[in-house]
């Protein structure tokens, strides 16, 4: 399979590019400094340079040539509202267009549970990253292409378990980065998980066994 992950430096993105790429698959991706590039290169992910928030479906369209699904996992964590109106928000929009454009069949979008900052006496950012992030659900599930939208509790930097609660709606809790990345990457290759959002935090049952729990 032919994966192009936007956001493929960050924590998720570049473990989920590490799982791909030891299944056997091909990882490409968009960074937005030279280094990155490199870095990735060294991993085996073939990286393009570019700056998505300055960037057109247009633009971005001719990297995804070829690809079998693109899958987002940029965004700011809750950071300036400009960060997270230009990549959480249009940067999602537009990468969704760009999939269309390119005739990818396939979209994943790593989003966020809703509830996550229940109780946290948000600041005006983060209240707004929530707003946006629920609103970019609503357009991605009102796409025609095969969409699949995961949407994780909070992320921890722990050693992943191997086993999560999967579902269509699960309680907000924490997940380590490692699960989410091995997660998506078992969701990618079930075909017969599509156009469906999935919550996902810490459990007790392995991945695999999870996932093909939720084939409809
Ligand atoms: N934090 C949580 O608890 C939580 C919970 C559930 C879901 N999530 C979602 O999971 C996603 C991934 O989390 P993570 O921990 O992997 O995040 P991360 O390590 O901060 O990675 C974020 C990615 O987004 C890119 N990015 C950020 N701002 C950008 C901008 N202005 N323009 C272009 N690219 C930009 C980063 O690029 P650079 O490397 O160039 O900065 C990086 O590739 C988050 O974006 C969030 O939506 C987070």
């Amino acid at each position: 399979m032919r994966v192009f992950i936007i956001g493929v430096s960050g924590a998720v993105g570049g473990l989920l590019a590490r799982n791909l790429t030891d299944r056997g698959d091909e990882v490409l991706g968009l960074v937005r400094r030279a280094d990155q590039r490199d870095r990735l290169a060294a991993r085996g992910t073939v990286a393009q340079v570019g700056e998505l928030a300055d960037m057109s479906a247009e633009a971005l369209a001719p990297m995804l040539s070829g690809v079998h699904v693109t899958v987002f996992a940029a965004g700011s964590n809750g950071g300036a509202k400009k960060d997270t109106s230009e990549i959480d928000g249009e940067g999602v929009v537009k990468a969704l267009e760009a999939t269309r454009l390119a005739d990818v069949p396939r979209f994943a979008l790593l989003s966020v549970l809703p509830e996550a900052g229940r109780g946290d006496d948000l600041d005006e950012d983060k209240e707004f990253y929530f707003a946006v992030k629920k609103l970019v659900d609503v357009t991605v599930s009102e796409s025609y292409l095969d969409w699949l939208i995961l949407r994780p509790a909070m992320l921890v930097d722990r050693a992943g378990t191997g086993t999560i609660a999967l579902g269509p709606a699960q309680p907000h809790d924490e997940i380590s980065r490692e699960d989410v990345a091995a997660t998506l990457a078992a969701l990618l290759h079930e075909p017969l998980i599509r156009r469906q959002i999935l919550e996902l935090t810490q459990g007790s049952t392995p991945i695999e066994a999870a996932v093909h729990a939720n084939i409809r």
